[in-house]
């Protein structure tokens, strides 16, 4: 099958796992259409720029910090959200840089992260069975037959409000928002009086002497390193139908980019070698992930990497394993091992969310400070003992106050989570657990 000519509608001939059921084929064929006439959202020549990075990551030189939401809500498409979340990237950016002496590859699950797979695709609401809910571009939340039913028109809506949280970032990666001067004006109130809050004031007042220093002996302090950074997009490449609508072939180089985002990844439960999924994604030029989890066969994944990396191009493969805090020490070494076996150069990212995911006594999806925080230095320390270079994070957070995940230094309890516990989705960190975490990242990185 690998062989066999690809176009960016041969994976309709093949299986397509967690699509939507559109109960209205004309309107589905309408927006996809719409959309293949529209813009890209993203051009060919910063795909190429992000996997030049990320060939840096393989080798150890460069750092992957790819955050967002686990979905993205229409309804949070604000200056203010789009706005903290900048913030909190911002500020775990220069915590890892200033500490890991690493450059730091940030790339957002933003513009464009709003479709979702699910493990059933239906539940049971008052004993009646409605849609399970799949993402805002798919249908909407609330418990109903009507808000449940997939509408195409959705596909329209999440490409208009992708392109307009890229505007916004863009305007404040470059627009001088992120000049690193401005280092203390990411940093927030709450976050004052916690042992993070501090450590990050320390970290602020160094690199404010840093430039008072360049400055002083006439080193250009102006240049665009200092005062603008590059945040790249990305998401779940999921609904294929979307993914083929932006799918544009480059006039430079006359191959094909999914223009959706600058990088894309494959969900845990759409990686079949011969599904729709792998079949699409081989033939799109952009860097891709791949989620690995605790049910995979080792064979299997080797097979996926040759699939989607026949030329074993550095930067074109991210795996990011999810495993959960115990069982990375069980599927990792081999994993890991297997790789480096085979030669395969690939960016090994840990996604310390999926894996740690219960039930609060409470009743609410949740995940704990410290189960994130084992299972990425679990990653760390089997990636050094193997050989293989730690090269990211894949982590859920949001730069809101919320409370979803447990712990922190402010030591969140199940009975805590209902005070302002906001995901339609997965629970992310919020604020004040990314930037401690972005703390303890640092010095994982740079052990001293
Ligand atoms: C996700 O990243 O939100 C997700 C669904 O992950 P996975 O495919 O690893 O379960
Ligand atoms: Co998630």
């Amino acid at each position: 099958m690998s062989t066999a000519p690809w176009d960016k509608s041969s994976w309709q001939k093949f299986p397509a796992l967690q699509q939507p059921r559109w109960p209205d084929a004309e309107s589905y064929q309408q927006a996809v259409g719409s959309l293949a006439e529209l813009p890209p959202l993203v051009f060919a020549g910063e795909i190429r720029t992000l996997k030049e990075q990320l060939a840096e990551a393989v080798e150890g030189r460069a750092f992957v910090q790819h955050v967002g939401d686990c979905a993205e809500d229409f309804s949070r498409c604000t200056g203010a959200h789009i706005r903290e979340l900048l913030k909190v990237v911002l500020q775990m950016s220069v915590i890892l840089a200033y500490g890991g002496e690493k450059r730091v590859i940030k790339i957002g699950r933003i513009a464009g992260q709003y479709a979702k797979p699910r493990s059933s695709d239906s539940e049971l609401v008052d004993g009646r069975e409605i849609p399970s809910y799949r993402g805002d571009m798919i249908n909407s939340p609330e418990p109903t037959l009507a808000a449940r039913t997939p509408d195409a028109r959705r596909l329209l809506e999440g490409y208009f409000r992708a392109a307009a949280t890229l505007n916004l970032a863009r305007a404040f990666t470059r627009g001088g928002y992120a000049a690193l001067d401005r280092v203390e004006a990411w940093h927030r109130q709450s976050l004052a009086t916690l042992p993070a809050g501090q450590k990050y004031e320390q970290l602020a007042k160094q690199i404010r002497k840093t430039i008072k220093f360049m400055t002083a002996i006439g080193l250009a302090t102006d240049s665009p390193l200092l005062n603008q950074v590059t945040m790249y997009t990305s998401h779940e490449a999921l609904l294929l139908g979307y993914e083929e609508a932006l799918t544009r072939q480059d006039s430079i180089t006359s191959d094909w980019y999914d223009c959706s985002a600058h990088m894309l990844w494959i969900g845990d439960r759409t990686r079949q070698l011969d599904g729709a999924h792998i079949e699409f994604l081989r033939g799109v030029r952009n860097p891709l992930g791949l989620k690995v989890g605790p049910k995979h066969d080792l064979d299997d994944i080797l097979r996926i990497i040759d699939r989607l990396n026949p030329e074993n191009e550095p930067g074109r493969l991210t795996l990011i394993t999810r495993f959960g805090a115990e069982k990375v020490n069980q599927f990792l070494p081999s994993l890991a091992r297997a790789m480096r076996r085979e030669g395969r150069k690939v960016v090994w990212s840990c996604d310390p969310m999926h894996g740690n995911t219960y039930q609060s006594e409470f009743g609410h999806k949740t995940r704990n400070f410290d189960d994130i925080l084992t299972e990425i230095r679990n990653f760390f320390a089997i990636h050094r003992a193997e050989g293989t270079v730690p090269g990211g994070v894949h982590l859920e957070l949001t730069g809101e106050n919320v409370t979803e995940c447990t712990g922190g230094s402010r030591q969140l309890l199940d009975q805590h989570l209902q005070q302002n516990y906001q995901t339609n989705c997965d629970p992310r960190l919020n604020a004040e657990q990314s930037v401690e975490l972005a703390f303890e990242l640092a010095e994982m990185l740079n052990p001293r």
